[in-house]
Parts: structure tokens; C-alpha cells; sequence
């Protein structure tokens, strides 16, 4: 565990130990490690194995399937693209490509400042206001391309 702090360790210890009781803790305790220490690189995952028993290559298996997980930092702010179908005939698409036009990152990465991360999503369950895309769980409905840079201009001015 070279990489890790104590803290970190002593953290992820007691995400695990939670859990000790369950018959299969592997998503209760990946969760609250995605939550709370913000993601889950393959040293988080080697201990979570070390503590559990769990295979690492089942623990990876489970983090790289699921988008909520992360295996890198995220920015301050996560910009939820969804890009499910109702979304993308409005033209999700080319939102998001705007957005990774105006931060300089593809769907996936994070800005060099930490500041963002765009996320591809598929559906959020807001189809009615498509395209929708959702920044640290605050929607933004019916997103126009000509709206994003607002939208992110709304994020940096809490920055100042
Ligand atoms: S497809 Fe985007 S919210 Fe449902």
C-alpha cells in the first residue's frame, strides 16, 4: 500500500469493516469508498482485497463496469452529460462536445485544474426536459449548445 496515507488506509479499513457482516458487501463498500474518498484506484482496490477476500480482479471487474465508479480523481464539478436515446436525438451530442470544446477534455477526463470532468451517462431519468445534463446533481433542462458556455461560466464565477 506504498500509495496510500495512513489516513486513507484507516479510511477504506472502516468502509470495509462496515460491511464485515454481509454476505456480499463488494457494491455497499465500493460505493461508499466512490463517495467518500472519491475514487477507487487499484491500491483502494488491493486493500479493499486484503481486507475482504475478495479477488482484486473481481473488485476491478465491478469498478471499471459501472460508470458511477471512478478509477480517477473527479473535478469539483461533474458534468453529467446524459447521452440515452430521448437525449441524444435532441442533440446531447453536440452539447457535450461543446462542453469538451470549452474545457479542453474529452468525456471521461478531468481539467488539469481539477476544476471539472465531463461524464458520458446514459439515461438520468429527466427524458421529459431532454437533453438534460446534470452538474453535482443540479439538472439543467432542454441544454442548447449556445447555453453550455454560460453553464460553465456559472461554475468558474464560484471559483473568484
Ligand atoms: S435519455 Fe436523457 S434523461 Fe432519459
Amino acid at each position: 500500500m506504498a500509495h496510500l496515507s495512513e489516513a486513507a488506509v484507516k479510511q477504506i479499513t472502516e468502509i470495509c469493516d462496515r460491511y464485515a457482516d454481509e454476505k456480499t458487501p463488494l457494491m455497499m463498500i465500493l460505493s461508499d469508498i466512490q463517495r467518500e474518498y472519491g475514487y477507487i484506484p487499484l491500491e483502494v482496490q488491493e486493500l479493499v482485497s486484503d481486507k475482504t477476500g475478495i479477488p482484486v480482479a473481481e473488485i476491478y471487474g465491478v469498478v471499471t463496469f459501472y460508470s458511477f465508479f471512478s478509477l480517477q480523481p473527479k473535478g469539483k464539478y461533474v458534468i453529467g452529460c446524459c447521452l440515452g436515446t430521448a437525449c441524444y436525438v435532441k442533440g446531447a451530442q453536440q452539447v457535450i462536445d461543446k462542453f469538451s470544446e470549452i474545457l479542453g477534455i474529452k468525456a471521461g477526463e478531468t481539467t488539469a485544474d481539477g476544476l471539472f470532468t465531463i461524464d458520458a451517462l446514459r439515461c438520468i431519468g429527466a427524458c421529459g426536459i431532454a437533453p438534460a445534463v446534470s452538474i453535482n446533481g443540479k439538472v439543467y433542462p432542454k441544454v442548447s449548445v449556445n447555453a453550455v458556455s454560460g453553464i460553465v461560466d456559472e461554475y468558474k464565477a464560484k471559483e473568484n
